[in-house]
């Protein structure tokens, strides 16, 4: 593989959680798999002024926290070569003259700019402000692309408010809007599996499927982070964006090629299908709940409310909705999707139940086939289907084809790492466009809204429990149930 064209990356808030734990350790390794530029540099933005030095100081300590067991000392020599830092307080009126000044040094900086907003989401529209009014927009000397952390907006007024700010000096094309989802290696390969395969296609509709799950669990509450959980929940943190993009790669018609566009184009037009949640009949197609006091791995944990300290909150740490598309493809069959924290289990992934097989045996007919895709922490496809149990007489039992889709001695990629490749290679394939987080936010923004106004108090679950019972409410039909672990021999139902 070749390295990328010769680039500057600016990197605001670098300082930060995100920066330490996943930007600049994903771009080391970028550069110990020789995918950067020899002359690719890293200009580091924060409110403190810090010397160069002592910035490379810094960014040995975030690599010796995130490799503890060590790392080539050649590839870190050439790393902290291209580290460089910029003091920018938001008190200087000048600040980001000074820092078109310091990066119009074209010996030092590659004119090819990728500018990363790490900072907090109230600051994006601000600093993409300074950054055109400083001309660092202007792409006549080389490109220019920024990135828009999660989330874009707190729902479509807010998210289409960033939009109207940032496209006054940004051009689609230079807009690069995370969902950290669309890097993990596990999540592309779903479109790879539907496509380059030809077994899958033909089945993949209303005439075999009889439904879809798809699935995150966690066996985390929210930990520390309850103020920031209790202004969001569980629809906004997780099935607005990561949930609803695996459906878009689930569901999505065949692109046309492969290319960003192409993709996007398909994700965009089946996000759009989605038939609006009739906010009048929610209870038939949304479940909200609240974790308790419970047990995890036998220890005791306490319920939400008692961690937040307020017994009044309705913000729910588990959503499950069914959702129908409305196209020829899909007309019908029911998305099952959910979302929780403090589950007996923690597990993402997509479920697929087939409709009965036309031979029915015996009273109670048999079990109808599912295909699964594990995407973590297992990464595989599962097949269940039916087959004779040996003897004489004529019965069968379920049986599992099970593949890894990770083998022994793959490269494990951490999806920022990606990310912050497409970003400079100018893919955005697995960046959001507008259209997606719009029609995203049009879905669940009514039922967050419907859910804010009604303070009855939210179903409670025991941590560590499977899914509450009332939440069954949204199924179809009876024979339906919450399909759980996908280990061989795992539990079905
Ligand atoms: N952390 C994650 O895992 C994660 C996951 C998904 C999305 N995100 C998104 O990524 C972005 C960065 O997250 P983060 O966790 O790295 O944030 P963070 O650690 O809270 O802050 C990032 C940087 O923002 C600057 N900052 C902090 N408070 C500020 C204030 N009051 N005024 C001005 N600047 C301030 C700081 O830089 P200086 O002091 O150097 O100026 C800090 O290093 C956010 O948009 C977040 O929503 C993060």
């Amino acid at each position: 593989m070749q390295a990328s064209d010769p680039s500057t990356y600016v990197l605001f808030g670098a300082s930060g959680n995100l920066s330490r734990i996943k930007l600049i350790p994903g771009l080391f390794r970028l550069d110990q798999a020789g995918r950067l530029d020899p002359k690719m540099k890293i200009l580091s933005i924060g409110r403190a002024h810090i010397a160069r030095e002592d910035w490379q100081k810094e960014i040995k300590g975030m690599l010796d926290a995130k490799f503890p067991k060590g790392y080539d000392q050649e590839v870190f020599k050439r790393f902290i070569e291209r580290q460089h830092y910029h003091g920018n307080p938001p008190t200087d009126p000048d600040a980001f003259a000074k820092l078109k000044q310091t990066l119009s040094d074209a010996s030092v900086f590659p004119q090819n700019m990728a500018f990363f907003l790490s900072v907090r989401p109230s600051d994006f529209a601000t600093i993409v402000d300074q950054l055109a009014g400083a001309g660092l927009t202007d792409e006549s000397n080389g490109w220019r692309r920024v990135v828009i952390e999660k989330p874009f907006g707190t729902d479509l007024p807010s998210a289409q408010a960033l939009q109207a700010s940032i496209s006054k000096h940004l051009k689609e094309s230079q807009i690069y809007r995370i969902d950290h989802y669309l890097g993990k290696s596990a999540l592309q390969n779903i479109l790879l599996q539907r496509f380059a395969n030809t077994i899958l296609e033909p089945i993949w509709n209303n005439e075999y499927i009889d439904h879809v799950q798809i699935t995150n669990t966690e066996m985390l509450g929210v930990g520390d982070r309850t103020q920031f959980y209790d202004a969001t929940g569980a629809l906004r943190d997780m099935i607005q964006s990561h949930i609803l993009q695996t459906l878009a790669l689930t569901a999505m018609e065949m692109p046309k090629d492969l290319t960003p566009e192409g993709i996007r184009n398909e994700k965009i037009k089946v996000l759009e299908a989605i038939r609006p949640i009739p906010v009048n009949e929610l209870e038939k197609h949304a479940f909200r709940a609240q974790y308790a006091a419970g047990e995890i791995k036998g220890e005791k944990v306490p319920g939400y409310l008692e961690e937040l300290g307020n017994n009044d909150s309705v913000v729910e740490t588990y959503a499950a909705l069914k959702l129908f598309i409305d196209n020829p493809r899909w007309k019908g069959v029911p998305f099952y999707i959910r979302t929780a924290k403090r589950l007996h289990e923690a597990d993402t992934r997509i479920s697929i139940r087939f409709k009965k097989a036309p031979l029915q045996l015996g009273q109670d007919g048999q079990q109808q086939n599912w295909l699964i895709i594990g995407i973590q922490p297992r990464e595989c496809i599962k097949m269940e289907i039916q087959s004779k149990i040996p003897g004489l007489d004529i019965a069968t039992r379920t049986i599992q084809l099970d593949a890894a889709n990770r083998q022994e001695g793959d490269e494990s990629i951490d999806a920022y790492e990606a990310l912050l490749l497409n970003l400079i290679e100018g893919d955005n394939s697995h960046y959001l466009h507008i259209s997606e987080v719009e029609a995203q936010w049009r879905l669940v923004d009514p039922i967050i809204e419907a859910w804010a106004k009604d303070r009855k108090p939210v179903h409670q679950y025991p941590a560590g429990s499977r899914d509450p019972e009332a939440s069954k409410v949204i199924f179809e039909s009876e024979d339906q149930f919450w399909r759980y672990s996908i280990e061989l021999g795992g539990d079905a139902h």
